[in-house]
């Protein structure tokens, strides 16, 4: 019988390939052996356990087969007459004489979604786990089952950062638990690149890789530390009045009376909109993920209000209605001859610029337009439309903002606060995440642009030429008259639209 050769592991691969936690996780940086010790153990087990099923996932098929599928080949020696196993590249399976089987399977698209609810494994392995949204991970876990007597478990590696970021750092780093989690379940053992002494022997500059990193990436993956990508996209979002800030400001009113003044707070109750002010619609295209349509009224001083949205989700995150154009177009038309805010009225709208690419076809854009909805080629630039919204959202010495959120837009107050920075380019929000409603709103703030800071909007009452005949210092000035030109609407239901979005 031919003997099976594994290189010797390092003492974090060792911890790891004797761990008998239902889910460990190994790694959290980069380098430090994971993808080894995950296809290792699925060989141990495999030779262990007659019969077992196992399971490793990436997000992409390319993935498996540069980080897998090919060493696994070799180490088995698949092909050649002393061969311990057999891979069969139609089913993507390796299979062992013992009757043990490992699958490789990809999970990126929703489609691939689909195909993990109907299949059952004993172990899965889940390679770059912070890859994948919390979403997947309860799916994963769902997949391991089964009336046998093999061992039931999930094996993770990752790096910090990315869309699962937060659930990995939850589970395993944090140990925060909900409901139904059993703390003795989860295991993490943590390996950098230097307790891989293989790599480290074999190719050293590759620590002077990751060491030339920018400094919030080469913290996260040379020395795995958790914290770096922390917190929201939109730190500056509230979502309910800063009550630490109106009081360092010396404002004592309650959180209430705040969020009646619209102070230290984005998101506000509906009020009448005066009907002289602009309306704006900005959209962003989505078929299987969600399409999302703004309407943004513009008072006097430029500040912006979402008042209403149309979010085409299915009522699971970031999940798209599938609506054609045609479909959104009609809809959008028909709030807006009937809702009593936008019937009427001159909107302005912006869009994203891919709307009007026409390779297949007739254009969403066009599609639009015969349906008498019409656009103007929003500005694409990412860090600048960022920008443009963070200086938006930051709030004045008395506690106002330049855009608010009425409480009615439910989709905008669900899925902004859920964005996260991108791992690999820091300074720009990860793609991975429901940002549909921020791109919408970004491409909104490019079409009306504001200065940095509530400063850059002097009144100039005490520079300006004004200065010599009105001689009253600009900090006694009252807060901006606003809010009477504001009722508002109770309940926020007469001013909700028709919302697809039932999350
Ligand atoms: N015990 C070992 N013996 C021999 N080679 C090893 C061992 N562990 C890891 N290696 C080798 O070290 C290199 C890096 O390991 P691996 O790819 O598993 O790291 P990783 O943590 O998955 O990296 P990444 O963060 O890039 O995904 C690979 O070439 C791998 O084959
Ligand atoms: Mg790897």
């Amino acid at each position: 019988m031919p003997e099976l050769q594994i290189p010797q592991p390092s003492e974090k691969q060792q911890l790891f390939l004797t761990d008998e936690h239902k889910y460990v996780c190994f790694g959290g940086a980069r380098g430090g052996g994971k993808s080894w010790a995950l296809r290792v153990k699925a060989v141990l087990l495999c030779e262990k356990y007659p019969g077992i099923l196992c399971c490793i996932v990436r997000k992409t098929y390319p993935e498996l087969r540069a980080n897998h599928i090919r060493q696994l080949k070799a180490l088995l020696r698949c092909g050649q007459k002393d061969a311990l196993a057999r891979y069969n590249d139609s089913d993507k399976s390796l299979t062992f004489p013992n009757g043990s089987v490992i699958l490789f399977r990809y999970l990126d698209a929703e489609s691939d979604e689909d195909r993990f609810q109907g299949t059952e494994v004993d172990v899965l392995f889940l390679d770059e786990a912070t890859q994948q949204p919390e979403r997947r991970w309860n799916i994963l876990k769902a997949c391991v089952r089964g009336v046998n007597g093999y061992p039931k478990r999930i094996y993770l590696s990752c790096n910090p950062g990315g869309v699962g970021h937060e659930w990995v750092k939850r589970l395993f780093i944090d140990r925060r638990f909900k409901e139904g989690e059993n703390p003795d379940d989860y295991a993490f053992i943590q390996s950098l690149v230097t307790d891989n002494a293989a790599l480290m022997r074999e190719q050293p500059d590759y620590v002077e890789q990751l060491r030339s990193l920018p400094p919030r990436q080469r913290e996260a993956w040379l020395y795995g530390r958790w914290d770096i990508f922390e917190g929201q996209f939109f730190e500056e979002l509230r979502l309910e009045p800063d009550l630490a800030a109106a009081e360092k400001a010396g404002c004592s009113l309650s959180p209430e009376e705040l969020r009646r003044e619209h102070r230290w707070t984005h998101v506000i109750e509906p009020f009448e909109i005066d009907p002289r002010w602009k309306i704006c619609r900005s959209f962003d295209w989505g078929y299987r993920r969600p399409f999302s349509v703004g309407w943004w009224a513009v008072d006097y001083d430029g500040v912006v209000y979402r008042i209403l949205e149309l979010y085409g989700c299915t009522g699971t995150p970031n999940e798209g209605v599938k609506w054609v154009p045609e479909q959104v177009f009609r809809e959008v038309a028909r709030i807006e001859r009937e809702h009593r805010w936008l019937r009427g009225k001159r909107i302005r709208g912006v869009a994203d610029p891919a709307i009007w690419n026409a390779e297949r076809g007739e254009s969403i854009a066009e599609t639009a337009e015969k349906l008498g909805v019409y656009f103007e080629k929003g500005d694409n630039a990412r860090l600048p439309g960022w920008m443009q919204l963070h200086y938006r959202l930051s709030f004045d010495e008395q506690g106002f903002a330049r855009l608010y959120v009425f409480s009615n837009c439910r989709a905008f107050i669900r899925t902004l606060p859920t964005l996260r920075y991108d791992p690999l380019r820091p300074e720009d929000l990860d793609t991975d995440g429901e940002d549909h409603i921020a791109d919408e709103t970004r491409y909104l703030c490019m079409s009306r642009p504001v200065a940095p800071g509530q400063a850059a909007m002097p009144d100039n009452s005490n520079t300006g030429p004004l200065r010599l005949f009105l001689d009253i210092d600009e900090r006694s000035l009252p807060p901006a008259p606003r809010l009477e030109r504001m009722r508002v609407v109770r309940g926020g239901e007469e001013a909700t639209g028709k919302e697809q979005d039932n999350t």
